[in-house]
């Protein structure tokens, strides 16, 4: 079995950050996205892994993995020219595909539990797909699932104005070859993409087996800022432990679940987790408050920061109350006024913003 994981969307909902940062490598609790994937489908037991890249972010994505030795696999990086969609995807990837089955994560998706459980029920059922699904809130954004009273899938439909269900495709489906039979007789959405629900609606139509699971646990897709600081709330409150690696001086306190790593420092500071603080930090007359990621080499100064992301080599300076932020690489926010203030910022890398 095969892995495919697509890592070549533009970032659209994530702008401006994605102008210079991969989607798939913002990280959640000081780790890219695409890394939390990675480990699901070693865990999964695949090790021969294709990754889809675009000729933008391609280049960071390649640094970031390499030849996948970190996860003991082999990774192949296939280009796609052009975002044309995900079945688009799939027909690029064929060759290296060949007549596998192969499990497609997207990777911007973070799935509670990972996806072992999934790979193991399609190997023994052996259907021609099988498709995760969840309850959302607004179906509206996702392809979506109409099932009958048996749970056996009726209908599937791309981001549909008026949902019959609630239950959107997760990113991360299994797949037998017949999916390329499928994808060669459909035809571009009105979004101008060969979209992959509707490759599993053909395998419907022309009578093959297609399987679903309802996730009970969480599912995060992390396409748009609050779903990026959720994902980061999520797996900082399951999976940071306590490991304090850096300085603290004698005047500050950590406080719980805190990941404080070698090379950062805190000074006359409170940390309070669940908080990831990365290498080379400075957190300097500060709070750090619960859910919150610093990036490395990040300096925080007289400031309050809480449930906020904060990429690479930033700067926040006397800023009261910096909360439900996400803040890109070398960005300094400061403040030059007297006025007490609360800030909601998603900015850019390379900005500045004084205040
Ligand atoms: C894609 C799929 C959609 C699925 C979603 C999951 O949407 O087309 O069916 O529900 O991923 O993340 P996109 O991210 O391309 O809008």
């Amino acid at each position: 079995m095969k892995a495919l994981v697509l890592a070549g969307g533009k970032g659209t909902r994530l702008k401006p950050i994605t102008n210079t940062v991969a989607k798939q490598l913002l990280p959640v609790a000081n780790k890219p996205i695409l890394c939390y994937v990675l480990d699901q489908i070693k865990e999964a037991g695949i090790s021969d892994i294709g990754i889809i890249i675009s000729p933008d972010t391609g280049p960071s994505i390649k640094e970031a993995l390499g030849s996948g030795s970190l996860w003991d696999v082999d990774i192949t990086y296939i280009l796609q020219s052009e975002p044309l969609g995900l079945a688009h995807a799939v027909t690029t990837a064929r060759d290296f595909l060949s007549d596998s089955l192969f499990l497609m994560f997207l990777g911007d998706n973070l799935i509670q539990g990972g996806v072992s459980e999934f790979v193991h029920r399609f190997t023994s059922e052996t259907p021609d797909a099988l498709i995760l699904l969840k309850e959302v809130a607004d179906p509206r954004l996702f392809g979506v699932a109409e099932l009958n009273g048996q749970g056996d899938i009726i209908h599937l439909v791309e981001k549909p104005k008026e949902p019959k269900s609630n239950l959107a495709l997760v990113g991360a489906y299994l797949f037998t070859p017949e999916i390329h039979q499928a994808i060669a007789h459909i035809r571009p959405s009105w979004r101008g993409e060969l979209e992959i629900t509707d490759a599993i609606q053909r395998l419907l139509d022309t009578g093959k087996k297609v399987r679903s699971h309802v996730l009970e646990g969480w599912w995060l897709d992390t396409g748009k800022k609050d779903d990026l600081l959720e994902a980061n709330r999520v797996v900082l409150d399951e999976l940071i432990q306590r490991s304090v690696e850096g300085e603290v001086d004698s005047q500050s306190e950590i406080v719980g679940r805190v990941e404080l790593r070698k090379g950062a420092r805190v000074q006359n500071s409170t940390i309070r987790g669940p908080a990831s603080i990365a290498e080379g930090c400075q957190i300097v007359n500060s709070f750090v408050g619960p859910f919150t990621s610093v990036g490395p080499g990040t300096i925080v100064e007289d400031s309050a920061v809480e449930h906020s992301v904060i990429l690479e080599r930033s700067h926040i300076c006397g800023i009261e109350r910096l909360a439900d932020s996400l803040v890109g690489t070398r960005v300094s926010i400061r403040k030059t006024g007297d006025k007490l203030r609360a800030v909601k910022a998603f900015v850019g890398c390379d900005s500045t913003l004084e205040l």
